[in-house]
C-alpha cells in the first residue's frame, strides 16, 4: 500500500475522502492533519476524530493544525451547515484526542522517520502545508508529491464563482505551496464537478446494506441539498477524487502547466491562473486534471464501502 498523510477539513467530500482512506488496501493511512475550512478548526477535529472512530480506525493518529489562513482573516465553507457535518445523527462521540504536536510537526516527525520520500494528500485550504513549507524548508525532498483539491480553471457555465473555495480560503498558503518546488496533482472543479451524486447515485448507494452505507447516504442527502442551493446540481464528491487518484491514477487525464494564484484581484483574488502555452517560459509546477472517467471512481467508491 501507499503511505500518505491527509489533510483535510471535513466536511462531508471531506468524510468520504477519509472512509476511502481508510477501507482502501491500496492506501496506508499514516496519519491526519486537520485544518480549519468548511468549519471553525475545533470542529473540524471533532468531525475527524469521531468520522474516524465510527468507521473503526481510531488508532490513526490525528494532528490539529491552523486555526485560520495565513494572511487572512478565517471564512467558513458554506456547504457542509454549522458543525461541517450536519446530517451525522450516529457518529459517536470520540475516545481518543489529538496528537500533542501541531499538523506541521507531526508532518515534519513523520517524513524524519522514514526513508522514502512520502505522498501528501490535501482536500483543504492549504494553511498547514503552507506553514509546513515555510517552517521546514530542508524537509521538502521528502514529500514526493501533493495531490490536491482545489483550483478551477475550465469553467462550465454551471460555476460561478472565479474562485474555488479552498483556493479562495488560504491564497497566500496556496502560493507557498505552489512555489515550494513539491510536485502537485490539482484535482480541481473542472473535474469534480464531473463526479456527482444524483439519482443514478443514490439508487447505487441504497444497494450497500451496512451501517456505513447508511451513514454516507446520509452525508450525501444533507450535502446534496446545500450544493443544490448554492451550485444548482448534485453533490460533487470533490475531496474522494483527489484520494481515489491515489489507489487508481488512470481515473483523470491531466497535463502538466505552471499555476499561479490571484493574491490581489479584488473580486479575483483566490483564482488559478495556469499558464498552458507556456508563454512565460516557468517550469510546470502542476499536473493538472483535465478529464475524469466518472464512472469509473464510483465504481471505485462503492467497492470500497461495499468490500
Ligand atoms: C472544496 O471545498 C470544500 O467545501 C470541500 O470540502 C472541498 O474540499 C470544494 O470547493
Ligand atoms: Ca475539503
Amino acid at each position: 500500500p501507499t503511505p500518505i498523510i491527509l489533510d483535510c477539513d471535513p466536511g462531508h467530500d471531506d468524510a468520504i475522502a477519509l472512509v476511502m482512506a481508510h477501507r482502501s488496501k491500496a492506501i496506508d493511512l499514516l496519519g491526519v492533519t486537520v485544518v480549519c475550512g468548511n468549519a471553525e478548526p475545533e470542529k473540524t477535529v471533532s468531525n475527524t476524530l469521531r468520522i474516524l472512530e465510527f468507521i473503526g480506525a481510531g488508532d490513526v493518529p490525528v494532528a490539529a493544525g491552523c486555526v485560520r489562513p495565513l494572511a487572512r482573516p478565517l471564512v467558513l465553507g458554506t456547504a457542509d451547515g454549522p458543525s461541517g457535518l450536519e446530517g451525522s445523527p450516529y457518529l459517536p462521540q470520540a475516545t481518543k484526542t489529538v496528537e500533542k504536536l501541531h499538523a506541521v510537526d507531526f508532518i515534519a516527525k513523520t517524513l524524519r522517520e522514514r526513508d522514502e520520500p512520502l505522498r501528501i494528500v490535501a482536500t483543504g485550504p492549504l494553511c498547514n502545508l503552507g506553514l509546513f513549507v515555510l517552517k521546514y524548508p530542508e524537509l521538502l525532498p521528502k514529500i514526493k508529491d501533493i495531490t490536491w483539491m482545489g483550483g478551477v480553471f475550465w469553467r462550465k457555465s454551471e460555476i460561478i464563482t472565479p474562485t474555488e473555495f479552498n483556493a479562495f480560503c488560504d491564497p497566500e498558503a496556496l502560493k507557498i505551496v505552489l512555489d515550494s518546488g513539491v510536485p502537485i496533482t490539482m484535482v480541481g472543479l473542472d473535474v469534480t464537478m464531473q463526479v456527482l451524486v444524483e439519482e443514478p447515485q443514490y439508487a447505487e448507494f441504497e444497494k450497500i446494506d451496512s451501517e456505513l452505507g447508511r451513514v454516507v447516504l446520509d452525508w450525501l442527502r444533507f450535502y446534496e441539498k446545500l450544493h443544490r442551493d448554492s451550485m444548482g446540481v448534485g453533490g460533487a464528491l470533490h475531496d474522494p477524487l483527489a484520494l481515489a487518484l491515489i489507489i487508481d491514477p488512470t481515473l483523470v487525464r491531466s497535463r502538466p502547466a505552471h499555476i499561479g494564484v490571484d493574491l490581489t484581484g479584488t473580486y479575483t483574488f483566490g483564482a488559478t491562473v495556469a499558464d498552458f502555452w507556456n508563454e512565460r517560459g516557468l517550469p510546470p509546477n502542476a499536473q493538472i486534471a483535465k478529464e475524469v472517467d466518472a464512472d469509473r471512481f464510483f465504481d471505485l467508491l462503492y467497492s470500497l464501502l461495499r468490500d
